[in-house]
């Protein structure tokens, strides 16, 4: 798979998405967007894959943003269309990933970034990182899903106030108020992150994509997550992996999951 804007380096069952803008800090802009949502179409259908790690390329920036040069003359209409595309493109389409999605926030993770970060399925830092939703400092707000997923991630006072300040957070404090697990230095962020998919990876994916599906449907307007769960555990009596999975225990041997 050949890129303009992202690098794909494929490993064992692990993948890694390095978006490649160093010079613009990242941004997001639509031709990337578009980009990342092929790649992780493409490595989601992959059987072979077990996790994904998506990061920024350089050492200052994981993404600073949507591309503001892309947006500043949009009118209504373009500004609604951009986010609605961008959501369902990118955002909503990686939460929803049957796949586990880390990310390894390198640097600055803003508007845009913080947003792809937070779509990811769990979020690492290294110690330079920080974050925000910046965007009312521009006059706009965030459209790709920040103003939703913040406050399930920290609580709604604090999104307030990380949203109306428009201020950045360093990864410890991000750590403090639960929008990263761990924080550690730039140069063990990619093992930390490895480290994290290989115990992953040892599970089962098949159980794994249904504990997502029902995680997330926690969050859905309309939808009970625990009828999620009652279905997707059903689901799992059903598969291989289930019956790998307990008769190792039985056998006192370690799982071979055929992830199916
Ligand atoms: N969109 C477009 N270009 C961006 C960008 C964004 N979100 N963030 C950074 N860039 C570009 C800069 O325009 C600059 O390009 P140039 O060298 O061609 O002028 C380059 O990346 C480097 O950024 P610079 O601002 O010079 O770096 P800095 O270290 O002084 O500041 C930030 C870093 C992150 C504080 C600053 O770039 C920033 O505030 N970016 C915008 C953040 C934002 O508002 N994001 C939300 C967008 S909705």
């Amino acid at each position: 798979m050949n890129f303009e804007n992202i690098l794909v380096n494929q490993e064992g069952g692990l993948a890694t998405i390095t978006i490649n803008r160093p010079k613009k800090l990242n941004a997001l802009n639509i031709a990337t967007i578009n980009e990342l949502q092929n790649v992780f179409k493409g490595l989601d259908s992959d059987n072979y894959v077990k996790v994904i790690i998506i990061t920024g390329s350089g050492e200052k920036a994981f993404v600073a943003g949507a591309d503001i040069s892309e947006f500043a003359h949009f009118s209504v209409e373009e500004g609604g269309r951009l986010a609605a595309d961008g959501q369902q493109k990118l955002f909503n389409f990686i939460e929803d990933l049957s796949t586990p999605v880390i990310a390894a926030v390198n640097g600055f993770a803003l508007g845009g970034g913080l947003e792809l970060a937070m779509a990811s399925h769990f979020r690492i830092a290294s110690d330079n990182a920080k974050m925000g939703l910046p965007e009312v400092s521009l006059g706009v707000i965030p459209g790709y899903g920040g103003t939703q997923r913040l406050p399930q991630l920290v609580g709604k006072g604090k999104a307030m106030e990380l949203i109306m300040t428009a201020g950045m957070i360093s990864a410890e404090e991000a750590k403090e108020v639960g929008l990263v697990n761990y924080v550690t230095s730039q140069e063990e962020l990619l093992p930390l992150a490895e480290k994290l998919a290989g115990k992953i990876m040892r599970n089962s994916s098949v159980a794994i994509a249904g504990a997502i599906k029902a995680v997330n449907d926690n969050f859905r307007d309309g939808v009970n997550g625990f009828e999620t769960e009652i279905r997707e555990i059903g689901n799992c009596f059903g598969t291989e992996d289930f019956k790998e999975g307990t008769n190792a225990f039985l056998e006192k041997r370690k799982a071979d999951f055929p992830g199916r």
